[in-house]
């Protein structure tokens, strides 16, 4: 199966491996060895300003879907990380791209708003979430009409082919962790919204049998009943795709939707103080939406006692760096 996934066409756009660190001054804060905290910096992919996007989007865009196609087509808010990397990826690719961008009132051309236009995408306002996958569908067929073929890519490219991006992702650090051997269990921290990322390390870990990994999804808006039902159906067609029909493992999967605070993208103190904490430890930068929650959340887990002495703990940094700087 996973010999299926390395033959699958994609178009390569993130510098694999991103990196697998150590935070020794965090460990120290958290009253652990260096070895015991690991930050996966796919903030670092090398790919207009990273994030976790990149991968998804190298098998939306890979080249057998591209054949004929003039345009790509995607939605997010008027700072989507996903947008403007879909973006970025249509510039480096030669594909004229439209974001639908819902918001009610105009955002001040600041860090993905800004970015999005400068990749050269052509913003379509519409008034909220609930419009978008209408006016995705009318761009594509106006776009048919002029004799062009626009390839669609569902909200924060979250669909089974691009959760086969976090699969590799989760083959590519086991390879980083054989050079790490380790006794206890590895509890992963990752920001959970449109789950495709959580969904496909799910299913990495369980095709790659690693009972010892725990799988912390951390919600970055929705319930966390949402968050299961969306990564086990998200999961499982993937796993389809690359002939897997077995459940995910048990005990892999712990989400939690405890660390939302006041709402998507705004700080609650634990995520205020976990940047600050991050910045000031590693000169690590997190985004208030995604990253500064799934740490968080890692913070309390650790402080707390809910990851025993004997286990490690890895920070997965997807990304955000332009919105953590404007927002
Ligand atoms: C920086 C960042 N981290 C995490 C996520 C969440 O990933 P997913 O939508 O795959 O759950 C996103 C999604 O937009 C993101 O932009």
């Amino acid at each position: 199966m996973l010999t299926r996934l390395q033959e699958w066409p994609r178009t390569s756009f993130v510098r694999e491996p991103t990196p697998l660190i150590q935070a020794p001054n965090l460990a120290q804060t958290l009253g652990r060895t260096p070895a015991d905290v690991l930050l996966k910096m796919d903030a670092e992919s090398g790919f207009a300003l990273g994030g976790n996007k990149a991968r998804k989007l190298e098998f939306e865009l890979a080249p057998d879907r591209l054949k004929g196609a003039t345009h790509v087509i995607t939605c997010g808010g008027p700072q989507s990380n996903h947008a403007r990397l879909t973006a970025a990826a249509a510039a480096r690719l030669g594909l004229k791209c439209v974001l639908v961008v819902n918001g009610d009132t105009p955002p001040p051309h600041k860090g993905n708003a800004y970015l999005h236009r400068l990749f050269g995408a052509e913003i379509r306002p519409v008034a909220t979430q609930k419009d978008r996958d209408p006016t995705m569908a009318e761009v594509a067929a106006e776009v048919e009409a002029d004799g062009g073929h626009a390839l669609v890519i569902p909200l924060g490219a979250s669909t089974p082919l691009g959760s086969l991006g976090y699969v590799r992702a989760a083959t590519e650090i086991d390879a980083q962790l054989r050079d790490h051997p380790h006794a206890g269990d590895t509890w992963i921290f990752v920001s959970a919204s449109s789950c495709g990322t959580y969904a496909g390390l799910a299913l990495g870990f369980t095709l790659l049998e690693r009972t010892d990994v725990r799988l912390v999804g951390v919600s970055a808006d929705i319930s966390r009943a949402e968050i299961l039902d969306l990564t086990e159906r998200l999961a499982t067609r993937a796993g389809e795709l690359l002939g897997a029909h077995a459940p995910l493992l048990t005990g892999l999967l712990h989400p939690t939707d405890d660390y939302v605070g006041p709402g998507y993208g705004i700080h609650s103190d634990a995520s205020e103080e976990a940047t600050a904490l991050l910045g000031r430890t590693e000169g690590v930068l997190l985004d208030p939406a995604y990253t500064a929650k799934t740490a968080a959340a890692m913070l309390d887990w650790a402080q707390s006692g809910r990851i025993p002495r004997e286990d490690r703990m890895i920070l997965w940094h997807t990304g955000g760096y332009p919105t953590a700087l404007a927002l």
